[in-house]
């Protein structure tokens, strides 16, 4: 800005973390880093690559490099409806967020899986049968919740396309001077598709000459426009600063990415394809069921939300479960909690258990289920208030446990679809008998566009 020139805006670009999106409105002009900012005015926007500049005044714009060549920038026209962000009858936007994963996921599967022959179609990720074979390792570069959705992606390709899965946070990789090359595919999951160590995590790989990929929320954010191929999560704008139903459509499009890559490289039968579309098409219906047990999470908060120590135990693909369970309970209620795998108890956290320290245990009819209840009972040994997630029909466990919340069985390559969802539902009740702001919660912000 200048006084000299009091109407106009100039915007310039640099490198290629952090956007600039400029957005037409009529008779106003926005600048903004990242697209839900201004949403609510303007669907119609322009982004600067790195090294172009834009002018913008009330009257209009436009868009030159920094040597003065005028760019014919291209206007992105964006579908989002900013009534579909308004909160309606809910309280908080993460209320009516947690609450419309059923809706999400179904947009998330829809037109990617042929349900009768289990065959995946990713258009936006091209790959050849060759390929997919070449590909020797995939990394996982991600931030927050969108890493430990990462995690549970680790199980869930490696599985699926017996391809090896590192997972890293874009703050830690971009620093790390990683191995890379053409045989490795490395994937940014990132909602806002604007949070700056991600996107640098990128730019690294893209440096190394590796095949980059993104699972984005946000349509035409930056990480969606780098990548060579994406997925959108398709789960609808996410508001509330706790990040709820992006996790799983991540997971899902993480899932669908898996069956992908596997299909390609001859790692599935045809009845298995089959069985896991029908498998897929099950879960939104399944996520409404765990949905209907809110008043029943809402009346246990009223019991726990006075504790201020958690431990969040889970194995296997359920471990990432404890550590997203642990962080929307931190972010959003500044309880303290702890996310940790349950085997790894005896060698640290089981020094802070007694009567003050609830501990919350993942605890499935899985292949791990027995060594999560000696655990239970290790914890209740030291007098802790177990709250267990369970199969329905586990009456076994609530023997063991002081409080047990059931999900649907279902195959546990996607239980932690359904797990998480009564520890979203228990961190946002604890945090409203709090008093807290659930939407704003404190120092944290929605897209972190700066490192
Ligand atoms: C911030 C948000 C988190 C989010 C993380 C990564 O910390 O508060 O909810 O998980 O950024 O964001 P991204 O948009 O890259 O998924």
């Amino acid at each position: 800005m200048s006084a000299a020139q009091p109407d106009t805006l100039v915007a310039v670009r640099i490198g290629n973390a952090g956007g600039v999106v400029v957005g037409i409105g009529q008779n106003e002009m926005f600048i903004a880093s990242d697209i839900p900012a201004i949403l609510e005015y303007t669907r119609k926007l322009v982004f600067l690559e790195s090294r172009q500049m834009a002018v913008v005044t009330r009257a209009g714009y436009f868009v030159q490099t920094l040597d003065k060549t005028p760019v014919d920038a291209a206007i992105h026209e964006i579908a989002w409806d900013a009534v579909s962000a308004a909160r309606g009858e809910y309280r908080h936007f993460m209320q009516k967020e947690i609450f419309e994963q059923g809706r999400s996921l179904t947009d998330t599967i829809r037109g990617r899986i042929d349900f009768e022959s289990g065959c995946v179609t990713l258009p936006d990720v091209p790959l050849t049968p060759e390929e997919a074979l070449r590909l020797k390792r995939l990394v996982t570069v991600a931030c927050g919740t969108s890493a430990y959705s990462g995690l549970v992606g680790k199980f869930l390709i490696e599985k699926l396309a017996r391809i090896p899965v590192e997972v890293d946070y874009g703050s830690e990789y971009r620093y790390r001077d990683p191995i890379l090359d053409s045989d490795c595919a490395v994937l940014a999951i990132t909602q806002s598709g604007e949070t700056v160590d991600t996107l640098a995590a990128m730019e690294e790989a893209r440096e190394k000459g590796a095949r980059l990929w993104s699972i984005v929320n946000a349509i035409g954010s930056q990480a969606m426009r780098t990548a060579n191929g994406y997925i959108t999560m398709q789960a609808g704008p996410e508001i509330g600063v706790a990040s709820t139903k992006a996790f799983t459509a991540s997971v899902v499009d993480q899932y669908l990415l898996g069956l992908y890559l596997g299909q390609l490289r001859g790692t599935l039968s045809q009845a298995e394809n089959v069985e896991h579309a029908s498998a897929l098409a099950k879960l939104p219906d399944l996520v409404g069921k765990v949905l209907d047990q809110a008043p029943k999470v809402a009346a246990l908060a009223r019991k726990l939300f006075h504790y201020s120590d958690f431990l969040y135990l889970g194995r296997g693909i359920n471990y990432p479960i404890a550590l997203e369970g642990a962080l929307k309970l931190k972010e959003i209620s500044y309880i303290h909690a702890e996310g940790y795998p349950a085997g790894e108890m005896k060698h640290g956290p089981i020094a802070l258990i007694d009567e003050s320290m609830p501990v919350l245990a993942i605890a499935i009819k899985d292949s791990v289920y027995d060594k999560m209840i000696s655990q239970i009972e290790q914890a209740k040994a030291r007098r802790g208030v177990v709250i267990a997630i369970a199969t329905e029909g586990d009456e076994f466990i609530a023997t063991k446990a002081d409080h047990v919340l059931y999900v649907p069985d279902v195959p546990p390559l996607l239980s932690p679809i359904l797990t998480v969802i009564p520890l979203q539902l228990l961190a946002y009740y604890i945090a409203v008998e709090r008093g807290c702001d659930v939407d704003q919660p404190r120092n944290l912000a929605k897209s972190v566009t700066v490192e």
